[in-house]
């Protein structure tokens, strides 16, 4: 019933309702892959105007994920994971830190420098030297403030006007305390933050009130086993895409991505086997495919592949199917993965789950339900987010609507590609391939948050209309028998439904 159809080609049929009240919050809860779940099935697409530090955050919050692009430098990529995964983690694993012998301007100058790189920074701990590691104290901004509005301030130390450790005025705790603990102590203590030191004195971390509070306020967030966000970065199939892989990872990324246009080759064959040579224990996805042996041809690698990511061309920002005519419509090709792998699954050839990213051509909330219901555990947006605050694209004002919109670009669009070069004789070279994406403009949405929101109230309805509890239930009930829950649809009935 899939073969050729795509999204608009069906409706669900609806079922009698178990949710009493959506309000307590109904459990959207799929994989990602192998080893990571997601809270909102939802992932940022690697797209240079969908996915950076500031998205992956956002995401992040709301219990889903992106893939940072790898159409950059590894340093610029590495840096962006180093950003998500310094911030809003419960404990700071490795605090930023001075010396007790440094002037208070040399102390402003490390806060505003990792401002520059997007990390803000509302206190330094001291150490007694330089990389001695040793607890001498912490130095708030309100104590910089003071500091520099000192006559001769930049002759002041910042042992001047740090709270010290070794007077007792600093509150400490131990490395392991709990999220409860943690905050008792600094309720009590009237303090916002609490720096972690062993029995010797040795800085082991930091927990920050501000974290803990967005740590409680987001309850879906996803997060790693330390609490730091959790984040995904792309990374190619020949050159130094190992290398870049061995710098994200050194960075803590979640789940690399092996992304090239068509999996199902040689070159992208090869790449995930060499990957998991090098790295045998990272979250490793595979992409793109569309077809039912392109995902066998990944499985009978017999490496441990996490997740594959399905879709050829139904972007937004995709030109394949125009120039070369090349591509499966979305709907049949997550169906045609879903079945293989479910057989691969009870036929004992993979002994783990390997989910499905459906990636490309959502453009209406509707069809991440239906993606879901079919077999897909998470569905990739590229036009859904890209008009949103944090996204990285250009915001601008349309001088004939005068409405706020964003650039929307494919990675094979001449303009990525351009940007994707430092060097012009390189771009031009780049150019001479024939391009696969466009730019579109997308309308301005406003927070990531906001549409993330309403898309988890959508996906709770969908979920009640299932008669289902979780979305977890209703995508198995319906992904496995189909005929008897998906409704074909006539034109007539496609008009009826989405023309608006
Ligand atoms: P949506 O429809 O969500 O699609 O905007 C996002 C997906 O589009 C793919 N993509 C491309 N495909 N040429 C292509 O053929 C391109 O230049 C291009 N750029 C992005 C990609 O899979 C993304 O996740």
């Amino acid at each position: 019933m899939f073969r050729g159809k795509t999204f608009k080609d069906f409706l669900i049929r609806p079922q009698k309702s178990v949710i009493i009240s959506r309000r307590k919050g109904v459990d959207l809860s799929l994989p990602l892959s192998s080893n990571i779940t997601l809270q909102l099935p939802i992932v940022g697409a690697n797209m240079d105007t969908v996915s950076g530090p500031k998205s992956a955050k956002a995401a992040a919050m709301e219990g889903g994920i992106v893939f940072l692009p790898r159409n950059c430098s590894i340093k610029k990529q590495a840096g962006w994971v180093r950003e998500v995964k310094r911030q809003h983690a419960f404990v700071v694993d490795n605090p930023v830190s001075v010396e007790k012998d440094m002037t208070i301007e040399e102390a402003k100058e490390i806060i505003d420098k990792h401002k520059q790189e997007g990390l803000r920074i509302s206190g330094l701990l001291v150490e007694q030297s330089k990389n001695s590691n040793k607890l001498s104290g912490i130095l708030t901004d309100r104590d910089i403030k003071y500091g520099l509005s000192h006559k001769n301030n930049n002759m002041r130390k910042v042992s001047d006007f740090m709270t010290s450790f070794k007077d007792g005025r600093l509150i400490t705790a131990t490395p392991g305390i709990n999220i409860e603990d943690a905050e008792k102590i600094m309720l009590e203590s009237r303090k916002e933050k609490l720096p972690l030191v062993d029995e010797v004195g040795n800085i082991k971390g930091l927990i920050t009130m501000r974290d803990i509070t967005t740590f409680k306020n987001k309850p879906y967030s996803n997060r790693d086993k330390k609490g730091r966000l959790r984040v995904g970065a792309a990374i190619g199939a020949r050159g130094d895409y190992l290398e870049r892989a061995e710098e994200l990872i050194k960075e803590g990324v979640d789940c690399i991505l092996i992304d090239i246009a068509h999996f199902d080759s040689e070159v992208g064959h090869s790449a995930a086997v060499e990957f998991r040579k090098k790295f045998p224990d990272t979250e490793l996805v595979c992409g793109n495919m569309a077809t039912s042996k392109a995902v066998e041809r990944a499985l009978e690698l017999g490496i441990n592949i996490n997740a594959v990511k399905i879709g050829i061309g139904p972007g937004r920002g995709c030109r394949t199917r125009l120039e070369t005519n090349f591509g499966v419509p979305q709907l049949q090709a997550i169906r045609e993965a879903y079945l293989v792998i479910r057989r691969a699954q009870l036929t004992g050839m993979t002994n783990y789950n390997v989910p499905i990213i459906a990636d490309g051509g959502i453009n209406y909330k509707g069809g991440i339900a239906l993606s879901l219901l079919c077999g897909a555990s998470s569905v990739m947006l590229g036009s859904m987010l890209a008009g949103t605050r944090e996204a990285p694209g250009i915001l601008y004002k349309d001088p004939k609507t005068k409405q706020l919109m964003k650039i929307y670009r494919g990675m094979t669009s001449p303009e990525a590609v351009i940007d994707s070069h430092d060097d012009e004789g390189e771009a031009l070279d780049a150019l001479e391939t024939p391009a696969e994406g466009q730019s579109v403009p997308v309308q301005y949405t406003g927070p990531m948050e906001d549409l993330l929101k309403e898309i988890r109230g959508v996906l709770a309805s969908a979920v009640s209309y299932a008669g289902e509890e979780t979305l977890a239930n209703a995508r198995e009930k319906i992904s496995q028998n189909p005929e008897r829950y998906i409704v074909p649809l006539s034109e007539a009935s496609k008009h009826e439904s989405f023309d608006r």
